[in-house]
């Protein structure tokens, strides 16, 4: 069975919702994460977001983006069933490339500290541990978290 990769588009958002709920250690919540909130993402974001099809089924699915400074990405995903075959290696590879593309020199991403799984990962990746900074964050309007 051969995997395909391809940019996700605004109709995989069931499938790609599901899959997320079947992964553990993630955060969403019910504005940024609901179908509008997806799509007005895929909007913005239409060549940097990627998904993977094996058998007619979303697999993975990762949606980066940028600001016109720092590529930023989120909700990188790999159905449980079809882990360690590196698959979320070559979402993330695309998604890279395509933020090269719109010349972005740096991408960052949020990973909760007790994923171990996502950051064994990231760090295989090369994405280093900034232990300098205090993130932090303001709602503008009142969400609900999911945390799986
Ligand atoms: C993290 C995740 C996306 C990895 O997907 P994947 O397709 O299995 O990853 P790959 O096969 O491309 O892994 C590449 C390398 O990353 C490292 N890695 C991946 N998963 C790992 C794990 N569970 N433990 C240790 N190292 C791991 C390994 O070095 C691996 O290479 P190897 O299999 O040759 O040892 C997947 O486990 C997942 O969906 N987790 C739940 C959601 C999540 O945590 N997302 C990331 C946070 S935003």
């Amino acid at each position: 069975m051969e995997n395909l990769f391809r940019l996700m588009q605004k109709s995989d958002y069931e499938s790609v919702y599901s899959l997320w709920m079947k992964c553990k250690n993630m955060g969403f919540n019910n504005v940024d994460d609901s179908e509008k909130g997806i799509s007005k993402y895929l909007e913005r974001n239409s060549k940097t977001c990627f998904v993977c099809i094996r058998n007619e089924k979303v697999v993975g699915v990762i949606l980066s983006g940028h600001d016109g400074r720092r590529g930023f990405i989120h909700h990188l995903a790999v159905d449980p069933d079809f882990r360690r075959h590196g698959i979320a290696t070559e979402l993330l590879r695309q998604a890279l490339n395509a933020l090269k593309k719109e010349e972005i020199s740096k991408v960052g991403l949020f990973v909760f500290a007790y994923n171990s799984d996502g950051n064994a990962f990231w760090e295989k990746h090369g994405f280093t541990l900034r232990t300098d900074i205090n993130y932090r964050n303001k709602a503008l309007v009142d969400l609900i978290r999911q945390d799986t």
